[in-house]
């Protein structure tokens, strides 16, 4: 990152406590970082540790108990249930381990529907035409109309990504995206990720169990003790 560009996320002091039977569950615990536009991040970590806790609040679905969210320079903190819905439709693209498709829209609808809430007018090519070209680069032109029960697991999730692309987000936060696939579907899946994070210039952190995965992306943070600290293995 050169000194003068402005991180597009930057995480500052993250505290993070659930309430438990006994004393409250400190999951994140201080935690600092900052990502450059356009790089890709795997985050690692044992279950348990809070890698979707970090996500969710990442991606403003949930709140942190202290510390702030900046994405493109806005306190997230800062901002109304109205703003906040609209910075999250338009700069981040999530998806989960589990597709979260909904089943009666066919691919390309589900595809489309965050383009439904917020439409860029300035953008020189449709949603659909947006949505079809991707689904094209997915390897999924010949499944467009169909639902998603009538996709596989893989396919699914390739319609998932490319719903978390269609705004054209700036940050792309993805859950254990191949958790429910075989290893060789999830190594084309992320093949797949990165490469559309590179073409779509989008800022990539991915939660990942797998080290083949997290080797294809720019740097490897691991979630320890409640903060990210390069992980030992990635000495590049
Ligand atoms: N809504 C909640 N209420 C209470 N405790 C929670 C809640 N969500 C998560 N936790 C607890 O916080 C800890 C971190 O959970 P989280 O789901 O973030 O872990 P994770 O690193 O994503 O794990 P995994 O790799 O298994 O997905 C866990 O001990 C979990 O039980
Ligand atoms: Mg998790």
């Amino acid at each position: 990152m050169s000194a003068d560009e402005q991180p597009i996320l930057q995480l500052i002091g993250l505290h993070k406590e659930y309430p438990g039977a006994v004393e409250p569950q400190v999951v994140l615990r201080g935690l600092d970082a900052a990502f450059a536009r356009g790089e890709s991040v795997a985050i690692v970590g044992p279950s348990g540790c809070g890698k979707s806790t970090l996500l969710h609040i990442a991606g403003t679905l949930d709140e942190p108990t202290s510390g702030r969210v900046v994405i493109g320079g806005r306190d997230t903190s800062k901002l109304t249930e109205q703003e906040l819905a609209r910075l999250r439709n338009r700069n981040i693209g999530m998806v989960f381990q589990d597709h979260h498709l909904l089943p009666q829209c066919t691919a390309l609808e589900n595809a489309l529907l965050p383009s439904i809430v917020f439409r860029d007018s300035a953008a020189d090519e449709s949603p659909k035409d947006r949505a079809m070209r991707l689904l094209d680069r997915a390897g999924l032109a010949e499944h467009a109309h169909k639902l998603p029960g009538q996709l596989s697991g893989g396919e699914r999730q390739r319609v998932a990504l490319v719903r978390a692309l269609i705004n054209q987000p700036d940050i792309v936060l993805a859950d254990e995206p191949t958790g429910a696939l075989d290893r060789e579907t999830a190594r084309r899946m992320m093949e797949l990720l990165a490469e559309l994070h590179r073409e779509e210039k989008a800022t990539l952190i991915v939660v990942t169990h797998a080290r083949e995965h997290a080797r294809m992306l720019d740097r490897t943070l691991e979630l320890r003790d409640g903060t990210l600290v390069p992980a030992p293995e990635d000495s590049r």
